[in-house]
């Protein structure tokens, strides 16, 4: 019995542990002993028109429970991508999710009909409204209910794959974003993106990172990312995946029970590839033990006090 089987829009998952964009590579240059075909899905790191080499060093700094980075969106750009990444997905077991970024819609357009036009086994795309470390696009779009509506109407007229829009935290109400972009046919919410914070080097007199202004993920944000779920989950009727902190499957059963249908983790590939694999075998055998035949069964099951 597969207790863990999870469905999304027409795709269905051998499990809804699935990687965040950007902690992963793009799937294709992991150590061998990661047995990728165990994971429900694999999100690339965000794919952009053009290739880009992201910000200056010092980018990646450690936090007390978490870290900031400040990539800037280095990636390949779609040409490398198309044609040399690709074809190496032939050999991976796993579905793949291509997250795309871009710094205008017309950008954004341009990587997804790219991709539409050559054939190949992704089964959706994860639009990147949220990330804090690109001077244009990204989180201008994701804080803007009227442009994140409009852009993710706009991919929706070029493709029938999955279209998962990613959010930010950044906002002041995330259901408005959330909403919008439901409204505009998305097929679910990954939420969250990074939060923005600083480190601060007191010998240098510098910020930790060249940027000054970061993104922090890992533990630290868990109780953000649980609030944004639960708040996401009481608006809008697609699946939400739910992003931040993740480290054991303790933390994946309160995001099933705040509201998210499948998960992505993050940071803690960086200390173990395989962290999402071990999550998977510890919640099956917690499924097994307490009797639960379904995973989808503790899915917005939290008991409110009121
Ligand atoms: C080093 C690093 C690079 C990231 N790059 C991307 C990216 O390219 N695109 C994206 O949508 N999110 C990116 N993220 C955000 C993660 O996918 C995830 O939303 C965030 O880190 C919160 O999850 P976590 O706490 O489990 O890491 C990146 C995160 C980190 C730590």
């Amino acid at each position: 019995m597969n207790r863990l089987k999870c469905s999304i829009g027409s795709i269905e998952f051998n499990n809804p542990i699935f990687t965040a964009s950007g902690t992963f590579g793009y799937g294709n240059d992991l150590p061998e002993f990661v047995d990728m075909s165990r994971l429900g899905a694999i999100v690339t790191k965000s794919i952009t028109y053009e290739p880009r080499v992201g910000n200056p060093p010092p980018r990646v700094v450690e936090t007390p429970s978490g870290m900031l980075n400040s990539i800037g969106l280095a990636n390949v750009g779609i040409r490398i991508f198309i044609k040399d990444i690709i074809p190496l997905y032939e050999n991976i077991d796993t579905k793949i999710i291509v997250n795309i970024a871009g710094s205008t819609n017309g950008e954004y357009i341009k990587v997804l009909k790219e991709l539409e036009s050559v054939s190949t086994d992704i089964v959706g795309y994860e639009i990147n409204i949220s990330c804090p470390n690109v001077e244009f696009g990204g989180m201008e779009l994701g804080v803007d209910a009227k442009l994140s509506n409009k852009l993710i109407t706009e991919l929706r007229k070029h493709t029938e794959k999955l279209l998962f829009v990613k959010l930010t935290p950044n906002v002041t109400d995330i259901t408005i974003i959330a909403k919008a972009v439901e409204d505009a046919g998305a097929d679910a919410i990954s939420a969250i993106n990074t939060v923005v914070g600083m480190g601060i080097d007191i010998g240098k007199r510098k910020p930790t990172i060249y940027k000054t202004y970061a993104g922090l993920s890992g533990p630290a944000i868990k109780p953000i990312a649980l609030a944004m779920i639960h708040k996401i989950s009481k608006v809008v009727s697609i699946p939400i995946i739910g992003i931040g902190g993740i480290v054991n499957y303790k933390n994946v059963i309160e995001f099933l029970l705040a509201g998210a249908t499948a998960v992505q983790i993050g940071t803690a590939n960086f200390r173990n590839p395989n962290a999402g694999i071990v999550i998977i075998d510890e919640l099956n055998k917690y499924l097994k033990e307490n009797g639960i035949s379904r995973y989808s069964e503790l899915i917005g099951k939290l008991d409110l006090y009121e």
